[in-house]
């Protein structure tokens, strides 16, 4: 333990030195030169650097690697970039940073701040037409910036008062000044040199070894601690809870994060068997161009694709089989049970044909014949399989001519019975979470790669042969069959929630198709009807039967509402202007007409930075009742900062921690999290709301991990977040009661036992949670003041090697005494549970 302050200690002081440079004396007020550079790809980072100097020669790199603003332009990765930064401070003390972001889109980007440190929000204009922006340099011109710079080897100029909007481009008879350029730990680099107060470089120098301190301080894994608690023994802890000092907290505390991601709906909730059923799979799926993606995927055998006089123009493709055989493996074969029915559909006309599923030894396990007629028309048969596998085709065969379409096999055996519905293991396996809401569809598919691409709501319900199929921007095909009227369907069926979240009438910040898409946002001239989508959902969830859409969802099979109370407009928008008009448009319209509904607002990706900022900004202007958090970090983070909400400001909106995780899938990231949230209920008067993502995934389709929950074709793997998630849900209090704990005089053993005391009004229990991320055990004394434990304890502990990555919890029914002094096993999340009256 000592030995790991220590060596905190020695990086942090060497950070200073190394970071610091030569000094300037530590007297009176006095001025030195920094110098503002980006480096490219070879560093294999984007943005903006700091060097400083007394004299213009010796340059000492703050950093170097820290970047202090990131370009967020572009997709992804590689395409985020910063050229040709250019930094002045204008009259009122504002720095202000003009970049180009990439060789081709003609983009001005800009940003300012007051500290060089906290940027603001990121503006981005097409000056030019045809060319790139480069060697940008800026002078003040009464109240207004003259902006030169040369496109194409030309010089050019425009002005602009604000940064944001710029005035025509004009050739300019000079080029622009040359920049700067100085030599940095033995590289060159061209920048900007600006004088500046020694105590801004002292600032920079500071974040710098701040960002590295808390960097190295959230590395912690099983190993590290291993090293810090090396000879720590049992511990005792001395807990009071006092009933007397409560505080109400959210009854809708934690929730589920469903996300078509990993193959979660198609070849994943929606119980669907047959991949590709309606042939419209694209090569446009695909980011990649993927040749085999394609109208024909998973199907093989010969047939003619045709898309003339299909069933429905947003399903114009179909399959012509002429004398012969065609079959589809399904996603990753069909998983079938012996002696469970399967509802056969398809649309077809032509000559009769057979339906067969067959093993993959080719042994018939169930048949149909069907005898279409000259048109298009719905066929239907129930199968019923003998034999239980995994890996079964459906094989498809004519002697004549056949054309087919919406090929369909559902189990009848789907969550709660629903026709079009759920696999029932994998959605039991969400609804024993206990989730007081789901979240759907996302995520980054609610906002699309690019404005086509944004999630459509109205695309998503009617009859399956009307839905419009759409690329997935995680890189395969949504078809749909699993939209909006079986989302709201599934919230009912878990009594959870439904919170639909909206694109702001912007994409995913990262987009790559359509150019950037970057917050180009849908044209303001379309952006009355987008807004109409919007409030059409609310009255699709929960208008009468006479209203338009409430009409459509009567027809789908639900007269009653659905009683919406929540709608997320927005998913971790990079915030710019563009997303600033969009939103307040949406919000104020959704307010007008439903004031009753909570618009959930969006403060970007991370739980810190521009988009953080000015997302909560933008929720305090407008008032908003929640906004979305979203954050994804090391164990390390979670243990570090489970005080994070404890001093969030209770008039503002309430949060609700839509997307959180940290990175893996062990008993070490689970206990972090559990940790974590006892800090979040702590602060269940403040977070509304939390759900861990991506919640599914198909095993060898991940786009991204760690999920919650995995699964195959014919088995669920809950993961040991997933018990320490289920543990929250089947525990849920609606008063937080203060508790105080004695454990050690050393911080950080003591941040390891996190104590979460909730009382449940619907039961009168009274719900004790621990998390210990101690490699000892724990031996606890809780005395309750105020309050008497009756009968015995239910008594849960999910206690595993750190890095294991199965196990489930144990739960016994023991007297709530010695539940009260059990000892706490290392590594290990507890929960007791009894009775008060
Ligand atoms: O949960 C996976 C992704 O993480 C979501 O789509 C996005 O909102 C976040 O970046």
């Amino acid at each position: 333990m000592k030995k790991i302050t220590l060596l905190f200690i020695v990086l942090y002081c060497f950070t200073i030195l190394t970071a610091f440079g030569t000094n300037p004396k530590d007297y009176g007020p006095h001025k030195v030169y920094l110098f503002a550079y980006a480096t490219e790809k070879d560093k294999g980072h984007n943005g903006l650097h700091f060097a400083w100097s007394n004299d213009k020669k010796n340059w000492f790199a703050i950093g170097p690697e820290h970047s202090f603003l990131k370009c967020d332009y572009g997709r992804w990765g590689a395409e985020k970039r910063m050229l040709n930064p250019f930094l002045f401070k204008d009259n009122a003390g504002i720095y202000h940073c003009l970049w180009s972001v990439n060789e081709r889109d003609n983009v001005l980007a800009h940003a300012a701040s007051t500290d060089l440190v906290n940027w603001n929000r990121q503006t981005y204009v097409p000056v030019m037409k045809g060319g790139n922006v480069e060697n940008i340099t800026v002078s003040a011109n009464n109240g207004s910036y003259v902006i030169n710079f040369t496109s194409n080897g030309k010089p050019y100029n425009t002005t602009t008062a604000d940064f944001k909007k710029y005035t025509d481009t004009k050739s300019s008879a000079t080029a622009a000044a040359a920049k700067g350029t100085v030599i940095i730990e033995g590289e060159s680099h061209i920048g900007t040199i600006t004088e500046v107060d020694y105590s801004v470089v002292e600032n920079l120098v500071k974040t710098v070894q701040s960002v590295k301190y808390k960097n190295e301080h959230n590395k912690t894994s099983p190993e590290s601690d291993a090293k810090m608690f090396a000879g720590l023994k049992s511990l005792q802890a001395k807990i009071t809870v006092d009933a007397s000092q409560s505080k109400k907290i959210s009854n809708l505390l934690t929730g589920v994060f469903f996300e078509d991601i990993n193959y979660a709906a198609d070849g994943g909730l929606y119980a669907e068997l047959i991949q590709n059923r309606d042939f419209e799979y694209a090569l446009s799926d695909k980011e990649s161009k993927d040749k085999n993606w394609n109208h024909t995927t998973a199907w093989t055998g010969t047939f003619k694709l045709d898309s003339v006089n299909g069933i429905h123009a947003n399903n114009a493709h179909y399959a012509i089989i002429k004398n012969n055989t065609v079959s589809n493996t399904g996603f990753d074969g069909i998983a079938l049970k012996a002696g469970d029915k399967y509802d056969l559909s398809v649309f077809a006309k032509g000559a009769a044909f057979t339906v067969k599923l067959k093993d993959a030894t080719g042994i018939i396990l169930a048949q149909a014949n069907i005898k279409p007629g000259t048109l298009w028309k719905k066929y239907s048969a129930i199968l019923k399989p003998g034999k239980t596998v995994t890996d079964a085709v459906l094989e498809i065969s004519t002697t004549g001519e056949t054309a087919i379409d919406m090929v369909s096999l559902f189990p009848q055996k789907t969550y709660k019975g629903r026709k079009n519905g759920l696999r029932a293991d994998l959605a039991e396996t969400v609804a024993n979470l206990h989730p007081r809401f789901m979240r759907f569809p996302g995520g980054c598919v609610a906002h699309g790669d690019g404005i086509d691409n944004i999630y459509r709501w109205k695309n998503t319900i009617g009859s399956l042969e009307s839905r419009k199929p759409m690329r997935n921007l995680w890189g395969y095909h949504q078809s749909m069959g699993l939209g909006y009227f079986e989302y709201f369907q599934y919230c009912e069926d878990m009594d959870a929630e439904p919170v639909p979240v909206l694109a702001a009438g912007v994409p995913c910040q990262n987009s790559g198709v359509g150019g950037a898409g970057q917050q180009f946002g849908i044209p303001m001239e379309h952006m009355d009807e987008y807004v109409q989508d919007v409030l059409d959902l609310i009255e699709y969830a929960n208008g009468s039967v006479t209203t338009t859409w409430g009409k459509k969802r009567a027809e789908a099979g639900h007269p009653k509402p659905f009683n919406l109370k929540y709608i997320g407009i927005g998913n971790e928008d990079l915030i710019t202007d563009v997303f600033e008009e969009r939103y307040t448009m949406i919000v104020n319209a959704v307010r007008k007409q439903y004031p009753d509904i909570k618009v959930i607002g969006t403060v970007g990706p991370f739980f810190e930075g521009s988009d953080y900022r000015e997302g909560w900004a933008i929720a305090d202007k407008l008032n908003l009742p929640l906004v979305d958090e979203h954050y994804y970090e090391q164990p390390g983070w979670f243990i570090n900062n489970q005080n994070f909400y404890d001093s969030y400001d209770r008039s503002k909106a309430k949060v609700y921690l839509g997307e959180y995780a940290s990175w893996g899938n062990t008993m070490y990231n689970a206990l972090a999290e559990a940790l974590y949230l006892t800090g979040v209920e702590r602060n269940g008067d403040v977070v509304s709301m939390a759900s861990y993502a991506p919640m599914l995934a198909r095993e060898n389709h991940t786009q991204w991990n760690p999920d919650l929950i995995y699964f195959n074709g014919s088995e669920v793997k809950p993961t040991v977040n997933y018990y320490v998630q289920q543990l929250y849900g089947n525990n849920p209090g609606d008063s937080y009661l203060q508790s105080f704990v004695k454990l050690s005089d050393n911080s950080e053993v003591n941040k390891r036992l996190g104590i979460s005391v909730v009382t449940d009004a619907a039961t009168g229990d009274l719900i004790i949670k621990i998390a210990n991320v101690l490699p000892v055990s724990v031996m606890p004394e809780i005395a309750l003041q105020n309050i008497t434990a009756k009968g015995a304890a239910t008594y849960t502990v999910f206690a595993e090697k750190p890095d294991s990555k199965t196990g489930k919890p144990v739960t016994t029914s023991i007297p709530s005494q010695q539940a009260l002094s059990k000892e706490l096993p290392p590594y290990s999340f507890t929960v007791i549970r009894f009775k008060t009256k």
